[in-house]
């Protein structure tokens, strides 16, 4: 008798450890209280480092946000944003995360945080990344690490990835996707191999990679170099007379041009599309909040004006964001990406990311999201000129062969407003793939309305388009995001 009920307390207390390991998301991480929000959370919020190098001291922060929805069933999806330079915080303030941030009034208050109806954690669990090191609130305590490059990223993220989930375990069973927009359009397809491969290779834990997503992403130097031209005619940016001539100068081919004639038609091209806000052809361009609050007041501009970039949000959305762009017709090249200041700007123009920098940069804040305080990591900045950055894995087109080969899906969608990546470039290389179309291009529609048009491939591959939208769809369409992340990710029609 006193046998057995030493057993049974032996088993249950070994019943009890076992579930603990199971489901073991680390307290310290939770997230209790934010600084601006006084609402209940929809969902248990964790964040903190992950250390991705003991000896060098290099850690990743992350911001991982539980479903709202079905936790144990959702898929689990990393989010990053590109730059290179540029921190997920994007993504979280402005973009698909679980708040809107309404400004505190002047520059360093504290923002009011309501809560966002089209959060993608409405449907997924999702972490939201900065990296590489250096990047956002991640660090090193070798600044060494901060010299970096699309290889020593994508292995660092692995290794994060690796981390978390031993970290995480009850969400190891969960499927896997990886997302991003703008450079994560390098950033994505890079992990995502190294994850196959640390799947192919026996690395532990297994994670349950399914696929991938790209939103606007840089790929590949041709393909997205000569994407601006047929996109500038197609939009009505450039006459008709001009991009028959350059087109005939050039030999339909822009990205490196092969003669003087076709390099001074492109400096025309530049020209006419000098005043355009590149990240969304739609949007005015601000030069400052002086110029910004008369535009947006001035009742003489025609309505149709005003109302361009209504959104279903409820706050004001940025005018213009800024990564470490390029200029035009410059596309990603192989080799050191330079820095804003190398490109002629000695701060950002247009640029208005004051509620996320009031946030992440207030000492509560950064205390209740277990971030590193300002004394020890600095500023948080949206994008930083901090790391020097090497654009060393070439195309990514190879790296879209292997995995879409293997039948791991892919969304590559693209705002087609984005003068930026413009979708004309993601058009022409997942074609190029040379997959059999299975869903031949077609409008796709949220609520009867045509938002849209998609075309799918065989090898679980589709391209898709927001119709009106920018670099940053989920920003400016955020229903319509919304609607193609849930059904992407349940495998639906889109
Ligand atoms: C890095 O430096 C900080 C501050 O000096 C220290 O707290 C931390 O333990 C160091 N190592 C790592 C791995 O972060
Ligand atoms: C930083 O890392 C570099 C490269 O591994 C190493 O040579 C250097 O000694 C490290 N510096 C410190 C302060 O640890
Ligand atoms: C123009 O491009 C075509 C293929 O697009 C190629 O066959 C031809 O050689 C090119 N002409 C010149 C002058 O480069
Ligand atoms: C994908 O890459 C891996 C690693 O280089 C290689 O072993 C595999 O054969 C490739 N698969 C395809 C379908 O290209
Ligand atoms: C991916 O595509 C292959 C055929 O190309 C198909 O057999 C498989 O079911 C697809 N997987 C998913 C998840 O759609």
């Amino acid at each position: 008798m006193e046998a057995s009920t030493a057993t049974l307390t032996i088993s249950v207390l070994l019943l009890l450890s076992i579930l603990s390991s199971i489901a073991a998301a680390p307290e310290s991480a939770l997230i209790t209280h934010l600084p601006g929000f006084d609402g209940s959370f929809p969902s248990k919020h964790y964040s903190g480092y992950t250390t991705v190098d003991e000896e060098h001291g290099r850690n990743l922060f992350y911001y991982f946000v539980v479903s709202e929805r079905n936790p144990a069933q959702d898929p689990v999806v990393l989010w990053l944003n590109g730059g290179p330079g540029c921190s997920s915080f994007d993504g979280f303030v402005y973009e698909h995360g679980p708040f809107n941030f309404e400004s505190g009034g002047v520059p360093g208050s504290l923002p009011k945080l309501h809560l966002n109806p089209y959060s993608w954690s409405k449907v997924s669990n999702i972490i939201y990344l900065d990296s590489p090191a250096g990047v956002g609130l991640s660090y090193s305590n070798n600044s060494s690490d901060y010299a970096t490059g699309d290889l020593k990223t994508a292995s660092d993220s692995h290794t994060f990835l690796l981390k978390w989930f031993e970290q995480y375990p009850e969400f190891l069973a969960n499927p896997f996707y990886i997302s991003g927009e703008s450079y994560a359009g390098v950033y994505v397809p890079t992990l995502s191999y190294e994850v196959v491969k640390g799947i192919q290779e026996g690395a532990k834990p297994t994670l349950n990679f399914k696929g991938y997503m790209v939103g606007n992403g840089v790929s590949d130097t041709v393909f997205d170099g000569d994407a601006l031209v047929p996109f500038a005619h197609g939009m009505g940016l450039i006459s008709n007379d001009l991009f028959q001539e350059v087109y005939s100068a050039c030999n339909g081919s822009y990205w490196n041009p092969v003669n003087n004639n076709c390099l001074v038609l492109l400096s025309k091209v530049d020209w006419e599309l000098d005043n355009l806000n590149i990240y969304d052809i739609l949007e005015p361009c601000f030069h400052s909040p002086e110029v910004r609050e008369v535009l947006s007041e001035d009742s003489r501009l025609p309505s149709s004006f005003r109302k361009l970039g209504e959104t279903d949000r409820p706050l004001p959305v940025r005018k213009r964001m800024f990564g470490r762009a390029w200029p035009l017709r410059a596309p990603v090249r192989d080799g050191r990406v330079p820095t804003w200041p190398e490109l002629g700007s000695s701060s950002v123009p247009c640029t208005d990311d004051e509620v996320a920098t009031s946030w992440l940069n207030n000492e509560a804040v950064r205390s209740a999201i277990h971030a590193q305080p300002r004394s020890l990591i600095g500023a948080w900045e949206l994008c930083t000129n901090k790391i020097d950055f090497d654009h060393d894995a070439g195309s990514m087109i190879k790296y879209h062969k292997n995995l879409t080969a293997q039948d791991y899906r892919a969304l590559i969608y693209s705002g087609d407003h984005d003068l930026c990546v413009p979708f004309t470039g993601s058009e022409a290389w997942t074609r190029s793939l040379g997959y059999a179309i299975i869903d031949a291009w077609r409008p796709w529609y949220l609520n009867d309305q045509v938002v849209g048009y998609t075309q799918g491939y065989d090898h679980n591959l589709t391209f898709l388009t927001i119709k009106g939208a920018g670099h940053t769809v989920p920003e400016y369409k955020p229903s319509e995001a919304l609607a193609f992340y849930t059904r992407w990710l349940a495998g639906t029609k889109l």
